[in-house]
């Protein structure tokens, strides 16, 4: 026999493989089970031992080169195959990443963070009451009469009476938490209150929902020095300002007496507001000494305790501070807007500020 013939015959057959499974299938023809190599191995058998001698080794050479030929070309395939898949699954490392879209928080939340903060380290703790509030609350307990102007209904949202018949309305102020306050707690007394507050107007300044903060101290010795204080003191500090007057002047409201209107001193620099040492006043406080009525109508004592209470626009603050100079952006809930004037969550409130 011609063993050097096979030999090349078998190695032509695997190099003539293309693919990985034509280079399978050549495999099996030789080397399978049946195959033609395996054939002529299982013959060695039935050969003379002389005759074996010779065929022996070549087959086994056979075998050897054909054996070495595939793993050759198996390891060829899969480097191919591994650079084509390089080649489409490249990954274009120059494409600019998609901008990661991150929420927002609030100015009206970030203001509410920053007036907690610092009257929270003038010793105020913070107290809450509903949105839906009972007429009594809202006006009655705060000496505010039933022919008030402010209790027509062209200016307060009324609801459905409640299960037990009383009055409600959409709260048009955060007073009447000090009305909550006063009749669940004893004095000595030091809260603010942030909420959402409801009227019937609307205008470029005005929304028909719109935050609040109040303020109520009572103690035995709260006096209006104290109410002078703590409103200049928060305003130097939520304004960051060292210098900033500011002008307190009488006015009446029915649930304070003496009750005052307090300004923030302003100049107009290029068309702009400035706040600080200016000859201008801007109304932004409202205050006063709560009226010896309102404690009794809580249950508390007015010849022992008495004390301040003050009232003011979150919104317009946070107008004032972050330069907005439409309220109606703050509720339209357009996301492009908050992208603007939104603060990232990372950042914190102005803690600082408020520490000594
Ligand atoms: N509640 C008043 C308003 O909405 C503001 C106010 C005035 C609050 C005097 C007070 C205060 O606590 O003492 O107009």
């Amino acid at each position: 026999m011609d063993f050097d013939k096979i030999k090349e015959d078998l190695l032509q057959e695997v190099k003539s493989a293309d693919t990985a499974e034509k280079l399978e299938e050549a495999r099996v023809s030789i080397l399978g089970k049946k195959g033609k190599l395996t054939v002529q191995m299982k013959q060695l058998g039935g050969m003379s031992p002389d005759e074996r001698k010779i065929a022996g080794p070549a087959l086994n050479e056979s075998k050897v080169a054909v054996t070495n030929l595939i793993e050759e070309k198996v390891a060829e395939f899969k480097k191919a195959e591994l650079n084509e898949r390089l080649e489409t699954e490249k990954v274009d490392i120059t494409l600019s990443s998609r901008p990661k879209k991150e929420g927002k928080v609030h100015p009206i939340s970030q203001t509410i963070d920053e007036m907690i903060a610092i009257f929270g380290d003038m010793g105020f703790e913070l107290a809450e009451g509903p949105d839906v509030e009972t007429a009594f609350n809202n006006f009655d307990a705060l000496n505010i009469p039933g022919h008030h102007p402010a209790r027509q209904e062209q200016d307060t949202f009324y609801m459905p009476n409640s299960e037990d018949g009383e009055d409600m309305v959409l709260r048009t102020q955060t007073s009447p938490v000090q009305i909550r306050t006063m009749m669940s707690k004893k004095p000595p007394i030091r809260i603010i209150s942030p909420g959402k507050c409801y009227r019937n107007d609307s205008d470029a300044t005005h929304s028909p929902m719109f935050h609040q903060v109040e303020g109520l101290w009572i103690d035995e010795k709260a006096t209006m020095a104290n109410l002078k204080w703590t409103l200049e003191e928060f305003a130097k500090k939520f304004f960051e300002m060292d210098e900033l007057p500011i002008r307190f002047r009488p006015h009446c409201f029915p649930f304070t007496e003496p009750s005052m209107e307090a300004d923030m001193s302003y100049s107009v620099e290029n068309d702009n507001l400035k706040l600080g040492k200016g000859d201008k006043w801007l109304e932004v406080f409202a205050c006063g000494v709560v009226h010896p009525k309102v404690l009794e109508n809580c249950g508390i004592d007015s010849t022992k305790y008495q004390g301040f209470a003050f009232g003011f626009g979150i919104d317009r603050l946070a107008m004032l501070k972050y330069g907005m100079p439409d309220i109606r952006g703050f509720f339209e809930a357009d996301t492009r807007w908050l992208d603007n004037y939104g603060f990232s969550f990372t950042q914190e409130p102005n803690l600082t500020l408020g520490k000594k």
